[in-house]
């Protein structure tokens, strides 16, 4: 991750570039409570990265997005500067919304981009119109995934597409899991994307070469399916944003790269 986006630092403040141009501030750390959102993970450098250069990744220019958790907004920020427009960056929490507001500043793209206060568990703050695209990074750490799965197909009209990144541990998976399960029996069509000997693909470790390979179609029965994903080869591991935070145990974090249009769901 580190790999993927340099740290500069103007007026004696802190921003982290990517390698799209994206210029990110980080939230502060609080005593009382811990805002996952307000540090950059790997599940949304490696989206980006997907948009600005995967051969399999969907036109974006002039499409409706929509960014679900944001954190800080970088996957919306990226996709605006492609050229998608109106795209909304949305999180349920408020201090999250402020700072995606200041990135949207930082980057100039209050002409397209706008930031949304979005609970997957309130429908009542639900969009009203439907995105072409939807598009959510490292939101699966935690319960069983069944709320974003909702929140995701509440927004996804027909012929719409969702990618969705995650960093990926076997032995630690239950969010994502519950997702796939919840999205199967949505009736949504899973794809992933792989190269030519079946590794998934969205690793940074080798961060300047563009993201190659296919969607290939997930099927089977879903306990076949959470197999797949639960087991994905991978070429290489990335690091964690605690990694980069200076924690004292390295966690075994991948990336996971997942995609789901429509009726027809791709992961
Ligand atoms: C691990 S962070 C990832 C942030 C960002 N997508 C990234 O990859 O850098 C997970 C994000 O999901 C958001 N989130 C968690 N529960 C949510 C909910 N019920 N509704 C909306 N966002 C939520 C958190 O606030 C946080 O910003």
């Amino acid at each position: 991750m580190v790999q993927a986006a340099g740290t500069s630092s103007v007026r004696g403040s802190e921003f982290v570039e990517t390698d799209e141009g994206i210029v990110i501030f980080e939230g502060s750390p609080h005593k009382e409570k811990v805002l996952y959102g307000n540090l950059l993970w790997t599940g949304a450098l490696a989206l980006s990265k997907f948009f600005a250069t995967a051969s399999a990744a969907p036109r974006v220019q002039g499409r409706a997005c929509l960014e679900l958790g944001a954190g800080t907004g970088v996957v919306g920020l990226t996709l605006g500067r492609l050229g998608a427009a109106p795209v909304f960056i949305t999180d349920n929490e408020p201090e999250l919304v402020t700072l995606m507001a200041k990135n949207i500043e930082a980057n100039q793209l209050s002409h397209c981009v706008q930031t949304r206060q979005l609970d997957w568990a309130d429908g009542s703050t639900f969009m009203q119109q439907m995105p072409d695209i939807v598009v959510a990074a490292d939101v699966l750490y935690e319960g069983d995934g069944s709320i974003f799965c909702h929140a995701l197909s509440q927004h996804l009209r027909e012929g719409g597409e969702a990618y969705v990144a995650n960093h990926h541990n076997p032995k630690k998976c239950q969010a994502t899991l519950g997702f796939i399960r919840s999205a199967i029996s949505m009736g949504l069509r899973l794809e992933r994307l792989e190269d030519c000997n079946g590794f998934a693909l969205g690793s940074l470790q080798i961060s300047a070469a563009p993201f190659g390979g296919n969607f290939q179609p997930l099927e089977g029965s879903a306990d076949a399916i959470c197999n797949l994903v639960r087991d994905a080869k991978f070429h290489e591991p990335d690091l964690s944003p605690m990694e980069r935070h200076g924690s004292k145990k390295a966690l075994d974090f991948r990336i996971l790269n997942l995609l789901y249009p429509g009726t027809e769901c791709r992961f």
